[in-house]
């Protein structure tokens, strides 16, 4: 396992991609996976490859390794009730704040604004952070111009919305490119969940699908920042295979444990 260490040391030192916060299975997986397409069967002759492959495969591998799957209204069942979260805040407090962290290319954020726009709010008492640690995910999420792809149909992906012509234009080279209205709601930053500060007061947090690649022991650290950064009593939502781990539970209690969306109840 040495030599596998000694490949991942060499990505984290050549690439600055953190491999310390991956589950190491996961890793393993996605490098494998590499050397199989590369028809190389040991560690050390990948890292032999990494170093003289004219960064050809150092940047492969990076892009497998940074999982940014993502899709507009993933999880579909899951907007039905953040629409009524979102109702009932803009009942409570004048401008909704909310932060899609690891918002990946932007669909998340974007779809979080769409939703509230469909929802009838007032585009200028909403406002959405949505912060990601790997910048090339947050420049395609700035563009804001998405394509479809053999295994993504994203007119599907869009038809959550009675309407999603109100939100998208189509760009003439087969691209979908989120309307401006749109964009506006939202702002894009770097932040890396487990080093960078909490931030404060937001009434929605989405922080999905993140969890499920990181090592363990990083798990609490990122709960524990996103938990801070809501107000009592604001929402928190995780991905749909993702749970609270205990030391976090304790400030929440479940709005809508089916579809792991959480109300905090304590400001400790
Ligand atoms: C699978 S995507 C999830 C995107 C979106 N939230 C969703 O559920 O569709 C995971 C994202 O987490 C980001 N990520 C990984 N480690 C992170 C960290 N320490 N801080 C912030 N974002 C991180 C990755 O760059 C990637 O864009």
């Amino acid at each position: 396992m040495t030599e596998f260490q000694d490949v991942l040391d060499f990505v984290e030192r050549e690439t600055g991609f953190a491999t310390s916060y991956y589950d190491e299975s996961y890793l393993d997986r996605r490098v494998s996976a590499r050397m199989r397409r590369r028809g190389v069967d040991d560690y050390a002759d990948y890292l032999e490859l990494l170093r003289t492959d004219d960064a050809e495969e150092r940047s492969e591998l990076l892009d497998t390794l940074s999982v940014n799957v993502t899709q507009f209204f993933r999880d579909e069942k899951v907007w039905g009730a953040l629409e009524d979260v979102l109702l009932d805040t803009a009942d409570e407090v004048r401008s909704v704040d909310i932060w899609s962290a690891a918002c990946a290319d932007g669909r998340e954020p974007y779809s979080i604004a769409m939703l509230a726009l469909d929802a009838g709010l007032d585009p200028r008492n909403v406002d959405i952070l949505a912060t990601d640690i790997d910048e090339d995910a947050l420049s395609r999420a700035r563009a804001g111009r998405y394509e479809s792809t053999r295994t993504a149909d994203i007119s599907e992906q869009l038809d959550f919305l009675d309407d999603p012509s109100q939100y998208v234009d189509h760009d003439g080279d087969g691209g979908f490119v989120v309307a401006d209205h749109v964009k506006d709601l939202v702002t894009f930053e770097r932040h890396d969940l487990i080093t960078d500060d909490p931030k404060s007061g937001f009434d929605l947090v989405a922080c999905r699908n993140v969890c499920i690649y990181i090592d363990k022991q990083y798990k609490l650290p990122i709960l524990d920042t996103v938990s801070q950064s809501l107000r009592e009593g604001g929402h928190l939502v995780l991905g749909q295979t993702e749970t609270l781990p205990g030391d976090v539970k304790e400030r929440f209690e479940a709005a809508d444990p089916r579809i792991r969306i959480y109300r905090r109840v304590s400001d400790d």
